[in-house]
């Protein structure tokens, strides 16, 4: 009789921690010496892409931060990786590297049947009855918030979105009202994201990295003593969802696991949704017109405040968003690591390599997107409708079994950002402005994005 083949995730535990750097008979070249394509990865990581995509066709492979990796290329490689039919490919493996440290056992962090279980359990989260809780929370957080904005002169608007959705994370997250604990939160949680990007990692007093660990710490002291509270007197927020969800048969998460996803929530949303709004108020700002026709659509609503109910009714502004996200996704990289010997377009992808996909690539592929440099929300339209082509060809929140669970939370919270900021302000940058942006390691703009707003 043969042996019961191993599991996925007994494959994906037998595994080293560093990805396999056999990978040679993949068309492609390393780069310098010890660095390979490190520096042009951190400075313009889509012009590699192109390059190398130009070069060596939809898989190839390089070296970027000491790590060999195999590059897939376009919506097939999109869905290969995502979609993973086979439970070829590990998340946990390949976001560990980077997170395990700051944020261990997040959804992202886990995978096959264990991540199952998990996300079932984070559902009850982002299902309608708690978005219209949320909703409530985001009308005065946002509107209250953009009301100290500065008026009829330069200002950063990243810092100020950044600074504001921080302020709002804090209540809709945790529900902890601004000014109780809300600075040392967010003070903490800055933190532990800093020393994510970090390069020295060492616990020396005073480092990004020390802050970090320090931060994270006092997060999981905080959530982790609020737990039984929040079972007691349950809130409009993440944190009592969380508390509440439950597995098919019952089972409830321990405090650790509500600690870990607390944290890794607000780690996901956070920088993601900034980056996206950023953007967003950039295109607008470029493109008066499309920031009369969005107004327009929200004063057509005639109300103060964008109810649950009305979101469906902006159309356009979700053309817009879509459209933002198409030419600004906020990860330049999807990552994973394979955990058996596999196959992708007639190449062998060995057991344990590293393996990325590049969500903006594919947003500029002519062959799925007409004129992809120019910002036309049009393109969203039923009459249009240009992202059909290909399922995978638009993936700023990947796909597959670890598509982001926040997608619709940040679309609602663009569009009650949206309502609030443009029925009050009108908003412009400097003729000629374009805004210069790194990638890497999420989209956003190096001069923090100057803008100045007028009052209406
Ligand atoms: C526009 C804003 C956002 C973007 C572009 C974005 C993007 C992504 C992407 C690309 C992934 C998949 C990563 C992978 O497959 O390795 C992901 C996963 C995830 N996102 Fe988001 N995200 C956004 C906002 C949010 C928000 C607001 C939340 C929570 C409220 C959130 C929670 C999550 C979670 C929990 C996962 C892990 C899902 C899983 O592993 O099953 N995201 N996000």
């Amino acid at each position: 009789m043969s042996a019961a083949q191993p599991t996925s995730s007994q494959l994906a535990a037998q595994l080293p921690k560093l990805p396999n750097k056999h990978i040679a008979h993949i068309p492609g070249d390393y780069g310098m010496p010890v660095f390979g394509y490190t520096f042009d990865f951190l400075r313009d990581f889509p012009g590699l892409v192109k390059r190398k995509t130009d070069e060596y066709g939809e898989i190839y492979r390089y070296n970027v931060l000491f790590q060999n990796v195999i590059n897939l290329v376009g919506p097939d490689a999109n869905e290969f990786l995502l979609k993973d039919t086979h439970h070829n490919f590990s998340s946990k493996l390949a976001w560990d590297v980077v997170l395990e440290k700051i944020f261990p056992n997040g959804l992202m962090l886990r995978d096959f049947e264990n991540h199952r279980f998990h996300r079932k359990l984070l559902q009850g989260a982002f299902k309608k009855e708690a978005m219209v809780g949320y909703v409530d929370k985001m009308n005065p957080g946002l509107a209250e918030g953009i009301k100290q904005w500065p008026l009829n002169k330069d200002f950063r608007f990243f810092d100020h979105i950044k600074a504001l959705l921080l302020d709002l994370g804090a209540e809709i997250f945790l529900g902890v009202d601004l000014g109780n604990d809300a600075k040392r939160i967010n003070d903490s949680f800055i933190h532990a994201v800093d020393a994510v990007l970090t390069i020295v990692k060492l616990p020396i007093p005073g480092t990004a990295w020390y802050k970090g660990i320090k931060g994270r710490q006092f997060l999981e002291h905080y959530i982790g003593s609020q737990i039984a509270n929040k079972r007691r007197h349950p809130g409009n927020d993440f944190f009592t969802q969380i508390c509440q969800g439950k597995g098919d048969d019952g089972e409830e998460l321990s405090d650790q696991e509500i600690v870990d996803h607390m944290i890794f929530l607000l780690f996901a949303a956070h920088d993601t949704t900034t980056s996206t709004l950023t953007s967003i108020v950039y295109t607008l700002a470029k493109h008066p017109e499309w920031q009369a026709i969005v107004r327009d659509e929200i004063l057509a609503l005639g109300k103060e405040q964008l109810d649950y109910d009305d979101l469906g009714k902006l159309e356009k502004t979700s053309w817009v968003f879509k459209e933002a996200l198409r030419m600004y996704p906020p990860l330049p990289t999807i990552p994973r690591r394979a955990i058996r010997d596999c196959e992708y377009k007639g190449y062998k992808i060995p057991k344990n390599a590293a393996v990325g996909i590049h969500p903006m690539h594919t947003h500029y592929m002519e062959e799925y997107w007409t004129n992809p440099y120019l910002f036309d929300p049009q393109r969203w339209s039923p009459e249009r409708a240009e992202y059909k082509k290909h399922f995978y060809q638009w993936v700023p929140f990947g796909g597959g079994h670890h598509k982001c669970l926040g997608l619709n939370f940040a679309e609602i919270q663009t569009k009650v950002f949206l309502f609030h900021f443009l029925k009050r302000y009108t908003v412009d940058v400097k003729p000629g402005y374009v805004m210069d942006f790194q990638t890497v390691p999420l989209a956003m703009p190096k001069d923090g994005l100057i803008v100045q707003i007028h009052r209406r």
